[in-house]
């Protein structure tokens, strides 16, 4: 297992990606964006055509199709089947179904399995998710949760998309973004909630700077010290 493990979790557009990124890179250790990996296996449940109810074929998709990680330029690239489909899993269809793929605790437990994995494999990592703290690693050295207000998270969202699904207003994004919320915090498994002894940083009114900085010198202070 790694030997420096770092989870942020958090809710939809609070950061974490841009931040976990920002901060692996400034701690030397790999990234792992396990949004990422949902999103993958519910493109792959929509290109084959799935009943995104029926939980056993999802958990055929979640075990036969093979998936890729790779550090890219500023960003994880995806590849299922060795198709690249980085820019794919970000579509507004993909995040709206990516629900139900989250909701099923069998798919969960095999991609909680490949995340363990990932860390099993790399010295350092920082990775970012809903459960990580509380469910993937329990024992991580330092947990974290991001919160910001939703019409923050609305704003940072629409800027994120730069003007990809313009048809979508400002009080639609931040709809959209409170029904995932709730969709993630009332999930049976791995639902959405601090670990008990994540530090929660409130990032409203935070550039993404001063929060790298910020969890930098946390994670300084906690553990590289003994590292
Ligand atoms: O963080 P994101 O928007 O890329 O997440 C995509 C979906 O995956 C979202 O519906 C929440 C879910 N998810 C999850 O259930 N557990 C994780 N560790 C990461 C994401």
């Amino acid at each position: 297992m790694a030997d420096l493990i770092i989870t942020i979790d958090g809710p939809a557009a609070s950061g974490k990606s841009t931040v976990a990124r920002l901060l692996a890179e400034k701690l030397d250790a790999s990234f792992l964006d396990t949004g990422a990996m949902y999103r993958a296996v519910t493109l792959a449940a929509m290109q084959a055509g799935v009943d995104l109810n029926d939980e056993l074929k999802l958990l055929d998709i979640a075990r036969e199709c093979e998936f890729q990680f790779s550090a890219g330029a500023g960003k994880t690239i995806i590849c299922i089947d060795n198709v690249d489909v980085t820019e794919r899993i970000r579509e507004p269809e993909v995040t709206a179904n990516a629900r139900h793929i989250a909701g099923v605790p069998e798919v969960r437990d095999e991609l909680v399995q490949m995340q363990r994995q990932f860390a099993a494999d790399t010295q350092r990592v920082v990775t970012e998710g809903r459960d990580q703290g509380t469910v993937v690693f329990g024992d991580a050295d330092v947990k974290f949760f991001l919160t910001a207000e939703a019409g923050e998270r609305a704003r940072r969202r629409q800027a994120d998309l730069g003007g990809k699904d313009s048809n979508q207003s400002l009080e639609q994004i931040q709809r959209a973004i409170e029904e995932r919320d709730k969709s993630d915090e009332s999930r049976a498994v791995g639902p959405l909630k601090p670990a008990d002894d994540a530090i929660v940083v409130d990032t409203t009114d935070l550039s993404i700077d001063e929060v790298v900085g910020k969890l930098l010198a946390l994670v300084k202070e906690r553990c590289l010290k003994s590292k």
